[in-house]
């Protein structure tokens, strides 16, 4: 397998307003604060964490939506960190995204013909290829052709999330970022959507990064799973892996509030003490450390790096999770 994108060390820090104009450092939400990870081509990586975490932030980062702070992103194996004008414009191609609302991006005045085949106008295809291309996609999402004369509006939420990834699909992609694809729908139409998603990603080849605030969404669909929290990776493995020996607390905290299908499998609900912190002003050390049960002095002094945790290749950030020297590394 080869790497498709990769994110080196990324930070994403907004500046925020202040009422000292003479303080010498410019105050900062840090959203995405160095993140690291390499996804691989055809693979779909789930990117769980609570609302705020910096999920979105760090898929607009991918897309080239926004401009990192610092750190560098690669598609394909070239940094395409500067990407401008037109080099960004042929990338665009080849990266696209969905929301989690497609309604907020679909123009209420423009039929889902129009809708799905503007951006195939733009990159100059004949009208004539536009017609069948979208009548095609269309029925590759499970809708007829007959939809392409109406309106969002006249959708419902699963069929405009349908809408969604047709328009995601037009220019054929390789990457696309799912950003809480989902979440807005009802669970019955959920599992509906999701299974079309997996069947896309295989007839069309495409690499995901499935982005959801719940563990649960993306069990099934993923490969590997990356956590969250305050704008870095806490956990990240093999979705086997992660969600049968979860290694860090915070992962852990979040399996224990899904619920269980076997009762007989009760676990001990894990319940975080305090709020999440804000990212504008995140706890030095560990940023987990004011919700974690097991923090101790270190973890309010030393922030954490990922280390390896286990031989099949889970990282995790915790001072309390013993780090697992892997052969390759010895030899
Ligand atoms: N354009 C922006 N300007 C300032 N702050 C932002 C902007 N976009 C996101 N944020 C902040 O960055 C943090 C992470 O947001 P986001 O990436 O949307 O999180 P998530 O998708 O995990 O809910 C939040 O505190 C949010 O308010
Ligand atoms: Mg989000």
């Amino acid at each position: 397998m080869s790497t498709l994108l990769e994110l080196k060390d990324v930070k994403k820090h907004f500046p925020l307003k202040s009422d000292k104009i003479l303080t010498r450092e410019k105050p900062v939400l840090k959203a995405v604060d160095g993140i690291s990870v390499a996804v691989q081509s055809g693979e779909t990586l789930g990117l769980v964490g609570e609302s705020g975490c910096g999920k979105s932030t760090a898929g607009r980062l991918a897309l080239k939506l926004l401009e990192p702070t610092e750190g560098e992103i690669w598609f394909e194996g070239k940094n395409i960190t500067s990407y401008k004008g037109e080099s960004l414009r042929r990338l665009r191609k080849e990266m696209q995204i969905i929301f989690q609302d497609p309604y907020a991006s679909l123009n209420p005045r423009k039929t889902i013909e129009q809708a799905l085949s503007e951006p195939m106008k733009i990159f100059g295809m004949a009208k004539k290829e536009r017609k069948q291309r979208v009548e095609y996609l269309l029925d590759v999402v499970g809708l007829s052709s007959y939809h392409k004369n109406r309106y969002p509006h006249e959708f419902s939420g699963g069929q405009r999330q349908r809408i969604g990834i047709a328009r995601a699909l037009a220019l054929e992609p390789k990457l696309v970022i799912c950003d809480e694809p989902v979440s807005a729908l009802d669970v019955s139409i959920q599992a509906q959507v999701i299974n079309l998603m997996e069947d896309l990603q295989e007839e069309f080849q495409l690499t995901y990064v499935f982005i959801a605030h719940d563990l649960s969404v993306v069990h099934h669909i993923s490969d590997r799973v990356a956590v969250m929290y305050l704008g870095k990776i806490v956990e990240i493995g093999e979705a086997k892996e992660l969600y049968s020996n979860p290694k860090h607390p915070y992962t852990q905290a979040l399996l224990s509030a899904v619920p269980e299908t076997n009762p007989q499998l009760e676990k001990e609900r894990i319940i975080l003490k305090g709020d999440l912190p804000s990212p504008a002003n995140p706890p030095a050390g560990c940023k987990f450390h004011t919700r974690c049960p097991f923090a101790e002095e270190i973890c309010r002094l030393q922030e954490p790096e990922l280390k390896p945790v286990s031989e099949g290749g889970q990282l995790a950030a915790c001072h309390f999770v013993k780090e697992v020297i892997l052969q390759e590394q010895l030899s």
